[in-house]
Order: C-alpha cells, then structure tokens, then sequence
C-alpha cells in the first residue's frame, strides 16, 4: 500500500483541524441559530455542550482515525470484523459530507460574492434599507450565486487535490490568527455602538424559562456542525495524525479557539444589530447585513470590510476543504481513484445538488419542500439527525465496541501520557456523552 501523507507538525494538526472547525458555522450559522433560540438560552446550552460533550467526541473521531490509518469507511471496517454493520456509519458519514457541502457552498459563494463587493465598494454610503435590498438581489440574481458558488467549490477542489501537507496545512497555519485579530477590532467597534448593550443584554442574560427540546437540539446541532464532529471529518484528520501527538490537548485546544470566535461573532452581531434596528431573529441575512453596517461607522471601513471578507472567504475555504477531504479519502482508498480524479468527481457530485440549494433562496422558487426551502432541508437533516446520530454511534463505538485497552492505548500514547485525565476523558465516551446525545435526540422526536 501507498504510504499514507501525515500532518507535518502538532502547530499544523491544530491549525488544520482549527481551520475545519472556524467557519460560517461560527461567524454565520451561529448567531442566526442564538437569535431563532432566545440567545442567551441558546448561548448557556451550547457552551455546555460544546465542552462537555463535544470534546470528547471530537477526540473519539481522533481515536477511530489515528487507530485505523484510513477514512470513515476503511475506519470502521479495519477495526471490526468482516461483516460487521459498524461500515455503515462510515458511509453515512460521507453521504453528510456531501449534502453539508453542497448546502454550505451555498453560502461560501455568499463570502466570495461579498468580497467582490467589498472590492468594488458597494456598501459605501448605503443605508440599512440599501444594504438589505442588497442582500435579497444578491441570493436571489438569476446567476450571480451560482458563479460564485461553483468557483468556491473549484477552488477547493484545487486545494484538495494538491494534497494534505502542501494544501490543507499550508493554508490554514498563516490565516486563522490572522482572522482572530480583526475580528477583535471589530468587537471593539460594535461594542461602542449605541445602543450596544441591549445586545448585550440579549445575548448574555440567559432565560432559563426559554430552554425546550428544541432548544438543547439545536444546539447539539451546532455545536456538532461548529466543530466539524459527528460525521467523520476528524476521523479522516485524525487518520493524518502522528503516533506522538498529543491528541486530547490538541482538541481542547480546537474546540477553546472555536467556542471563542464563536462567542466573538455574537458580540460583534448583536450589539450592531440592536444597534441598527435589525432584528436578532433575521435568519439568513443577519452576518451579511450588520456587518457591512458596522463596517460603514469605521474609519477605514472600506479597507476593514475588505480584508473581512477575504479572511471569511479563507475561513469558510478551509472548511470545505475538510468537506471533500472525506469525499476524496473515501473515494480514494475504498475506490481506489487517483487524488485528482477524486476531487473532480467529489466537487461535480456536490455541485448538482449544491445548485439547487443556491436555487432554492429565489424569490418564488418551487424548490421548497414541506414548508422549507431545499437549503434549510439540507442544513436541518445534516444538523439535526445525521449529526448527533453519527455522533452518538462514534461515541458507542470508542466506548463500546473498542476494547478499553485500545482507547487507553491511542489516548496515551501507548502510556506515555498520564493517564488521569485520560480515563475521566474514556468515562465521559463511554457513558455520559451517549446518554446525552440519546436524550437531547429522544426530546426533540417526542416534542
Ligand atoms: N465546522 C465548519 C464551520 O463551522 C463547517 C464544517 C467543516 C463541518 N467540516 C465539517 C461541519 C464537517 C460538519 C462536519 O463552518
């Protein structure tokens, strides 16, 4: 068998993972799942769960990955018997691949879109009437998403053909920082807005009265989708993983940086957005209004605005790249197509039903089914069924189905590492992250 490429370093396993974990799902998806829940509700929940149960499982994905050396697929099978039925968590985790890509490139056209308008200044002097009028011809343009949206997914198809070490870890390693600081500045900005704290208000002060089956859910949802966990995306990351690293810090570490610019994105869109009068339940067009908004009260807002759009583009690029990483893992080994090749297939595929999620945001359009557009259909089976199902089956499987040995044995190292903190680590997989999981599912299914 070909030599497997590795992750060339612990900073590049971080930045690459981190780079698949920060994406539109923190900086978009994020405040508009806080704004539909009640916000500070939402926010309480999603911390919880993010530490608590997310950690955990991003680093079961770590322990099925390293262990087998292959993709979700090849994972399961090598570690279990011929015949066995565990295979198909595998393969329900590349069919999440696809849809979630196809879905999220939707918006990834968006960033790409809004770059270019950033460049040719279009937000200048616009008031908020202007700026969503914007937004709503802009999704709704007969081609313009479109073009957008098949750039973004040929782009990524380029990263990913050239590889793990020169594509994904290259990238990732100079620009998340980077994203980091700018978006502190604007923090600061959106914080002296006036009429900033009643955004605040709303999206630190929890009421407990809010939280409901839907509540926990949706947030399980995201924080799944956040942190890139649940259907197999880290166990194809984790596979590139070196028998040395130390896997349990290398996740805390991803989900501390994706949590903070999580929470980050929310102090930057509520204050702005009670500020401006736009309200915090905007769905869709939340991120891509306020933003331009508090970018128009800066000095320097046109080049602050530019280099926004640019970092989100790169964010959201190492994200998808994460997306047709476990297409083109599993294409590769299960069906032994060349890297290349792979990456077209995985990017054609994603494209056709891509196009009508981009279809679907027209005014008017039939593509909506049961009262949703194809879009949100896509976002909702991912987020709240294949996510934390696939989730709960990892967690069974590191818990369950591998011997207690095994886990020990990739979670120290071959006891290199102190187990202490390991074996609680081990007893949250085994019984506490499951049962969670399995209630937060059972108590969105009964009501
Ligand atoms: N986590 C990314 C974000 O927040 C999106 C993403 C990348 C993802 N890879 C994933 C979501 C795998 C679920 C599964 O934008």
């Amino acid at each position: 068998m070909k030599q497997r490429e590795n992750f060339g370093s612990k900073l590049g396993i971080i930045m690459a993972t981190a780079g698949s974990a920060l994406g539109l799902g923190n900086i978009y998806r994020f405040p508009c799942e806080a704004g539909a829940n009640g916000g500070g509700a939402f926010l309480i929940v999603y911390l919880v769960i993010a530490l608590a149960i997310g950690t955990p499982l991003m680093i079961s994905e770590f322990i099925i990955g390293r262990r087998s050396r292959s993709n979700p697929i090849g994972a399961f099978r090598i570690l279990t018997r011929q015949g066995s039925a565990w295979p198909i968590v595998g393969y329900l985790g590349v069919g999440c691949a696809f849809l979630i890509l196809a879905f999220y490139t939707t918006v990834a056209g968006w960033t790409l879109g809004y770059l270019g308008k950033s460049i040719a200044g279009h937000f200048n002097g616009q008031d908020l009437a202007q700026i969503q009028v914007q937004f709503s011809s802009f999704t709704s343009h007969p081609w313009w998403p479109l073009v957008c949206q098949l750039a973004f997914l040929a782009l990524t198809a380029f990263v990913v053909a050239r590889g793990v070490k020169n594509g994904i870890e290259k990238y990732s390693k100079i620009l998340m920082p980077l994203l980091l600081v700018i978006m502190v500045v604007l923090c600061v900005k959106s914080l002296t807005l006036s009429g900033a704290s009643e955004g605040l208000k709303f999206f630190f002060s929890p009421d407990f009265s809010k939280i409901n089956g839907r509540v926990l859910i949706s947030a399980l949802g995201q924080s799944f989708f956040s942190l890139s966990i649940g259907m197999g995306a880290l166990i194809t990351y984790g596979s590139y993983i070196s028998k040395q690293d130390n896997m349990t810090s290398s996740a805390i570490g991803v989900v501390l940086a994706d949590t903070l610019v999580a929470v980050l994105a929310g102090v930057i869109i509520f204050p702005a957005a009670f500020s401006f009068g736009i309200q915090p339940e905007a769905g869709a067009s939340l991120a891509f209004t306020t933003l331009p908004m508090v970018f128009q009260q800066m000095t320097g807002g046109y080049f602050f605005c530019l280099i926004f759009f640019l970092l989100l583009v790169i964010a959201t690029l190492t994200s998808t790249i994460s997306l047709l990483e476990v297409i083109v893992a599993a294409l590769t080994e299960e069906m032994h197509l060349s890297r290349t090749k792979a990456a077209i297939v995985g990017a054609l595929g994603t494209a056709v039903i891509g196009v009508l999620a981009t279809l679907s945001f027209r005014t008017g359009s039939p593509l909506h089914i049961a009262g949703r557009s194809f879009f949100d259909l896509l976002d909702h089976i991912t987020a709240l069924y294949f996510m934390p199902l696939g989730g709960l089956f990892i967690v069974l499987f590191v818990g369950w189905r591998m011997k207690r040995a095994d886990a020990m044995d990739e979670l120290t190292n071959s006891g290199t590492l102190k187990a202490g903190i390991r074996k609680a680590i081990y007893f949250i997989i085994r019984y506490i992250a499951p049962l969670a999981i399995a209630v937060i599912f059972i108590s969105q299914l009964v009501g």
